[in-house]
């Protein structure tokens, strides 16, 4: 984070530290229960912000090396990313031209060009059909036509973007806008991924909603965030449809005991940001938690990639245990804490007991998440775009 940035955030907290309040909306907003459980709806929320937006579906670190591969799925789409030999990222629907097979059928590798499992057309890192297996008893083969079915892509700030639908442009600086320099001063393009953990959850609004506020903190973890960050404050920032608090932690008030000078950038808070429509990104500059929520395969479903990654590797026994102990305090609050409640959630929505949910003026990022989505699943007209 840049340093006048945080300087910023750390007087907006220690403001609302001093007199008990936060950042928050005007009045409270309702969200109709049938908004999370409605097929149609979800359908709707798939096709129009899930297929159409830019999703981040991998980091440079997983494909560092020129040739180097990942397939994902994501919202019942099969995803091939590679690097090419030009050190460009590039993304393809994973579906070979000939009869429609998974081309790649493992996660990751090094690769120059990718046999099909079927009948072994081959293509190349550029997704161009290189190889028809007896071409002269297959016939004509319109090689040109028939490479893999390119996705929209882009590397930003250590993060890769794609667009699941063939054909759908993507524009990464204006989908970003601001967020986008708050992406650039993490570095994470220099960060390792040091573990990977999936985690299973209810409808992804459900599971989204619980990283935009912290409000829950004191009573849901109690033992776990609670210990170190404090209730019901944060300081709010929106760029867009993307979010930016920061939350206090409990020695933030130790600032006030010396100089600005002497205050290191992001001491006394946790960020936490966030990109539409689904990524968290939780820690410091130093690395943390970002987390890839992805929808389905069902309404009253989505599972989570959660990668933790660092500016630095731990190099001794007692760092890596270090390391160790806060990635299963983290996994632990958000899988059985956080998740663990949002299954809970899901079946109480289906009771019927609710017909709307009330956010909290100090559940500011709800609303604004609520309203951006409403925006691209009803289709809303530009003069009808949340203000940022
Ligand atoms: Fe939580």
């Amino acid at each position: 984070m840049r340093r006048s940035e945080y300087i910023g955030l750390a007087e907006r907290l220690l403001e609302h530290e001093a007199n008990n309040t936060t950042d928050s909306a005007e009045d409270t907003y309702t969200v109709p229960v049938a908004d999370y459980l409605d097929e149609a709806r979800w359908n709707n929320e798939m096709e129009a912000i899930f297929k159409r937006l830019p999703l981040m579906l991998a980091y440079t670190d997983e494909l560092r090396e020129p040739g180097s591969y990942k397939t994902i799925e994501a919202v019942g789409v099969p995803v091939l990313i590679t690097r090419g030999k030009d050190g460009m990222v590039h993304a393809f629907l994973n579906v070979c031209s000939h009869r429609g097979a998974a081309v790649v059928t493992d996660e990751c590798g090094t690769a120059s060009r990718f046999m099909c499992p079927y009948h072994g057309w081959t293509f190349n890192d550029q997704g161009a059909l290189i190889g028809v297996a007896d071409k002269h008893k297959f016939g004509e083969v319109d090689t040109e036509a028939k490479g893999l079915k390119e996705l929209a892509c882009e590397e930003r700030g250590g993060l890769i973007f794609v667009v699941l639908t063939p054909g759908v442009p993507m524009d990464i600086e204006a989908h970003l806008g601001g967020m986008l320099d708050e992406i650039e001063s993490l570095g994470i393009e220099n960060w390792h991924i040091y573990k990977q953990v999936e985690l299973p959850g209810a409808n992804w609004k459900v599971c989204y909603d619980g990283y935009l506020e912290g409000y829950h903190f004191a009573t849901l973890h109690t033992n776990t965030i609670f210990t170190f960050s404090a209730n019901n404050i944060m300081a709010y920032d929106s760029y867009g449809p993307h979010q930016r608090i920061g939350f206090p932690h409990h020695n933030l008030g130790e600032l006030r005991t010396k100089p600005q000078e002497e205050w290191e950038t992001g001491e006394g808070m946790s960020v936490i940001r966030t990109l539409f429509p689904h990524v968290s990104m939780a820690g410091s500059d130093q690395g943390g938690l970002i987390s890839q929520l992805i929808p389905g395969p069902t309404p009253e479903q989505s599972r989570t990639i959660q990668t933790y990654i660092y500016a630095m590797q731990p190099s001794t026994d007692e760092e890596r245990a270090a390391m160790d102990a806060s990635v299963e305090m983290t996994v632990g609050a958000v899988r059985d804490e956080d998740y663990a409640t949002g299954f809970g959630i899901q079946k109480g929505m289906s009771t019927g007991a609710n017909e709307e949910f009330t956010f909290g003026k100090n559940e500011l990022g709800l609303h604004k998440f609520h309203q951006w989505v409403n925006f691209y699943a009803e289709g809303k007209p530009e003069s009808e775009r949340p203000n940022p």
